[in-house]
């Protein structure tokens, strides 16, 4: 009898942030958010030097959760996703864990965008939305084998997913997306006049 089985999966995880707990206001991280990135003055000359459109802390600020109770908060709650993400990825993780590496702030104005990317040297990536305005970017997912279907045809419009080469996964305010950090990513074009506002993280393991 035929068998076709998928073999070596790729996870995407999505939740409410709330989901564990502890409850992080959304209204009170947006304008956290601000207020950082309006204070931030080395973040801000470090997006002007390298045409990064919008605001970045990335670069600048490597200690939120120590500087701000709402980051403290927020790590608590991504702690315990990332928790549930393992288990669900199998991790054997023996007696160490997976903490979180760096945390950051993106505001991306109306027409800016991040260009593909993975996250090295970390284990787990992800990004909670803080502000997604009707008509802005979803996250674009690309098929990590994609550099080896040199003479594959295109797949058929509307294909499960699981076999699409792109995935454009739309979060809502307040979830969670966590993926494995080879997984390349992008922000397409943000094509709302408001900014999209998100806080990515890395975990490692430790
Ligand atoms: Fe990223």
């Amino acid at each position: 009898m035929t068998q076709i089985r998928s073999l070596f999966a790729t996870r995407l995880y999505r939740a409410s942030l709330s989901e564990h707990g502890p409850a992080v206001d959304s209204a009170e991280l947006e304008s956290s958010c601000w207020s950082i990135a309006e204070d931030d003055e080395a973040g801000q000359e470090w997006c002007d030097a390298n045409s990064y459109p919008g605001y970045t802390s990335y670069a600048s600020l490597t200690d939120l959760p120590w500087r701000f109770p709402i980051f403290a908060a927020l790590v608590e709650a991504l702690d315990k996703h990332v928790a549930a993400f393992a288990e669900d990825l199998e991790f054997d993780l023996g007696d160490r864990k997976l903490v979180v590496e760096d945390i950051w702030i993106n505001i991306l104005p109306e027409g800016g965008t991040h260009s593909s990317h993975i996250h090295p040297h970390s284990v787990i990536s992800g990004t909670t939305y803080v502000s997604m305005p009707e008509g802005t970017s979803a996250l674009k997912l690309e098929d990590p084998r994609l550099g080896f279907m040199m003479a594959a045809p295109a797949r058929r419009k509307g294909c499960r997913e699981e076999l699409k080469t792109f995935v454009y996964e739309a979060p809502s305010v307040g979830d969670v997306l966590l993926w494995e950090s080879w997984l390349r990513h992008e922000v397409p074009p943000n094509m709302s006049e408001e900014e999209r506002i998100s806080v990515s993280f890395n975990y490692k393991w430790e």
